[in-house]
């Protein structure tokens, strides 16, 4: 797309119609943008925001191809896509970002750490497992995962001892060594197709113990000037080994004796940056937007500190949500309340989310806690 491209008639495509899709798809629609959403759910969050929904699987390499066959540029809300024909449809000159090679090595976690690892990027040690043998090499407890199709902490396991090895993920995997976590952090950036790189600040992700789903995110983290300048440094070499465009979530660990190590990419924005669309001047997805279509880079400038928190099914519903306590809550100052437009709740399923501003990010923090609290998502029938 050169600088005579007519961007009033742009149309842009999205793989993936969940919440992350509708709230990009808002943001180009706001930009004037033409979009269409692939997704195989009839009625998914980002179909009831956009022009058309091709209704089709992430697998289904008809409907993936009329996707990028319609649109002028494609881009992603998830990773867990089939790349075969998106990478011809890539070498056949169609614009697809993050291109379907960068989505490629990502979905899988161990290559993804490896690339990581070989240049110089600080990650936790990790280990293939080709036999039971080797996960018993970094002793226990230790942390092994499936190197694909992990997603909101499935396909992370503790063993604990030797004993819990035939209970051990049996699918392709490696191991990592337990780290003693501080602070969970997390780095939003940005990357276009001149390889200009704009980061957001350092959050800190807080996680529901009961399901190991991020909860909170609190903007920016409490950490020291030098941890964060490192942090941000870590996160951009990250993003320039990948070659990356677009927007990618970078998971950080601080550990307790003060190390920074890189956790895992997301190649598409991610949860620790929705509060970006209240507190920074450009929100994350419309960066993405503007990163995919060659356009410049908008400001990450944070305007105000801000806490997110995840709406998320109460245990014990399913079925058509109701919302519990929406007038009390939304009676808090600098309160943002989103709503998904997901047709079916279930427990831990993530339906929405609130982010509060407040010039004292610990306000922000008892304020957004106070409305979690009165905020209850239920479902039709108790489960
Ligand atoms: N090596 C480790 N040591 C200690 N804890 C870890 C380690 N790796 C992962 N964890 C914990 O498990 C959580 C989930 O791990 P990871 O991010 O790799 O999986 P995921 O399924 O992709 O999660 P999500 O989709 O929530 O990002 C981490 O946020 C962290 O709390
Ligand atoms: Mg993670």
């Amino acid at each position: 797309m050169d600088k005579n491209f007519n961007y009033s008639s742009l149309k842009l495509g999205i793989i993936g119609g969940g919440q992350l899709g509708k709230i990009m798809s808002q943001k180009a629609k706001k930009m004037g943008f033409h979009v269409t959403i692939l997704d195989p759910t009839f009625n998914c969050p980002a179909a009831q925001v956009s022009d058309k929904h091709i209704i089709g699987g992430f697998h289904d390499s008809v409907k993936l191809e009329q996707l990028v066959q319609e649109t002028d540029v494609t881009t992603f809300e998830l990773e867990h896509v089939d790349t075969s024909i998106l990478k011809e449809l890539y070498d056949a000159g169609h614009r697809i970002h993050p291109s379907p090679y960068v989505i490629e090595l990502i979905q899988n976690k161990y290559e993804q750490k490896k690339l990581l690892d070989e240049n110089g990027i600080p990650v936790p040690a990790y280990k293939d497992v080709e036999s039971d043998e080797d996960l018993a090499s970094f002793g226990f407890p230790v942390i092994q995962k499936t190197k694909r199709d992990g997603y909101d902490g499935k396909g992370v396991l503790m063993l604990k001892t030797a004993e819990d090895i035939p209970d051990a993920i049996k699918t392709e995997s490696f191991i990592e060594e337990l780290i003693d976590i501080d602070k969970e952090l997390a780095v939003i950036v940005a990357r276009n197709r001149e390889g200009e790189v704009k980061s957001y600040p350092v959050v800190e992700m807080l996680f529901d113990d009961r399901v190991n789903i991020c909860d909170s995110v609190m903007a920016p983290a409490k950490i020291s000037k030098e941890i964060e300048e490192k942090a941000l440094e870590i996160c951009e070499k990250s993003i320039q080994v990948l070659k990356g465009v677009g927007i990618f979530g970078v998971e950080l660990f601080l550990t307790k004796s003060g190390e920074l190590l890189v956790n895992e990419i997301a190649p598409r924005p991610h949860n620790s940056g929705h509060y970006t669309e209240e507190a920074c001047a450009t929100s994350q997805f419309e960066q993405i937007i503007r990163a995919v279509t060659n356009l410049p880079l908008g400001s990450t400038k944070l305007i105000s500190p801000a806490v997110m928190i995840n709406l998320l099914g109460e245990e014990g519903y399913q079925g058509e949500p109701f919302i519990e306590g929406i007038h009390e809550a939304l009676a808090i100052p600098e309160l943002s309340f989103h709503f998904y437009g997901k047709t079916y709740t279930k427990p831990f399923r993530k339906m929405g989310h609130i982010t509060v501003l407040d010039d004292d990010i610990d306000k922000a923090l008892e304020k957004a806690t106070q409305a979690k609290d009165m905020l209850k998502i239920k479902g039709s029938k108790r489960i």
